[in-house]
């Protein structure tokens, strides 16, 4: 009775700890592919973008620490990110509000370098600002460096031109493989940008007799060619301003 006993015990005890197992081994599943370089020091963030895991801390001079890894953003890498995120376009551009009401714009940006051969890794990883295709397109480059500029998601699918309450993602990333480094960088601005589109006063009149009569309608907006490229031009300032905020120390 005893040892049957106790062989319960031992087995329900086995079968526990394969339970608790199997939870610890997918929350440390689940929290490796949240972060690009856990347990990794090949992939090197500006330290404000450190997180758990992350070892490797982009700076412009020599540091040393127990606890990180600085690897120097050289000259050349500076100079591209001061390319595409052009001090010029870094203003912002207010958009006329009598067509834009309630014009809301998020900036999310990233930078990190890693070894070429991660590249591809890499790059796959950032689907929640990259489309498929631009994925795909800046994995597959082939030239030392490849740009992707206003690459514009409708977050509402493919709606009529005169729907008033708008959602767009806009995104601009630069991969810049660094001369004699065997590095890669990887730069990226990526907004969500949502809007209200005014009504729109158009007169109309018609004749009565010997006169004519005119009144004021008020009609739905469209979004059309002039006024998505005033908004782009608003939201690409945001982004390249934002960008060149958030790493003014590295953009030197
Ligand atoms: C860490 O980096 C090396 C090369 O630098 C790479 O082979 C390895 O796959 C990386 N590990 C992870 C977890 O990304
Ligand atoms: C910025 O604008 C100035 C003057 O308009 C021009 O000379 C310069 O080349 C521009 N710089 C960039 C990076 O576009
Ligand atoms: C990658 O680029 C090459 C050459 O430009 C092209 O032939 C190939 O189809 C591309 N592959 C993908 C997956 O885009
Ligand atoms: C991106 O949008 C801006 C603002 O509308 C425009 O000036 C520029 O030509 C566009 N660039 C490309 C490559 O489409």
């Amino acid at each position: 009775f005893r040892i049957a006993n106790s062989g319960y015990i031992e087995a329900k005890m086995i079968w526990m700890s394969l339970v608790l197992f199997g939870l610890f081994s997918s929350v440390t599943f689940i929290s490796a592919q949240d972060s690009l370089c856990v347990d990794n020091t090949s992939v090197c963030v500006p330290f404000q973008q450190i997180e758990p895991g992350c070892h490797c801390i982009l700076t412009r001079r020599a540091l040393t620490s127990n606890d990180y890894v600085y690897k120097i953003l050289s000259q050349k890498a500076v100079d591209e990110l001061n390319r595409f995120f052009s001090v010029n376009e870094s203003a912002p551009v207010p958009v006329d509000t009598s067509v834009f009401a309630k014009l809301h714009d998020k900036v999310h940006t990233h930078l990190m370098t890693f070894p070429t051969s991660l590249a591809g890794k890499i790059i796959s990883k950032q689907d929640d600002w990259l489309t498929s295709q631009t994925i795909r397109r800046l994995i597959n480059c082939t030239e030392p460096r490849c740009e992707v500029i206003n690459e514009t998601t409708d977050l509402q699918g493919n709606p009529p031109p005169t729907r008033p309450d708008r959602a767009f993602r806009v995104s601009r990333a630069l991969r810049y493989d660094i001369e004699g480094e065997g590095r890669t960088l990887l730069a990226l601005a990526s907004a969500t940008s949502d809007f209200l589109l005014t009504k729109k006063s158009v007169r109309k009149c018609h004749h009565q007799l010997f006169w004519k009569k005119c009144h004021t309608e008020w009609i739905l907006r469209e979004f059309d060619a002039q006024s998505r490229a005033d908004w782009m031009k608003h939201v690409s300032h945001a982004m390249i301003g934002g960008f060149r905020r958030e790493m003014a120390d590295l953009l030197v």
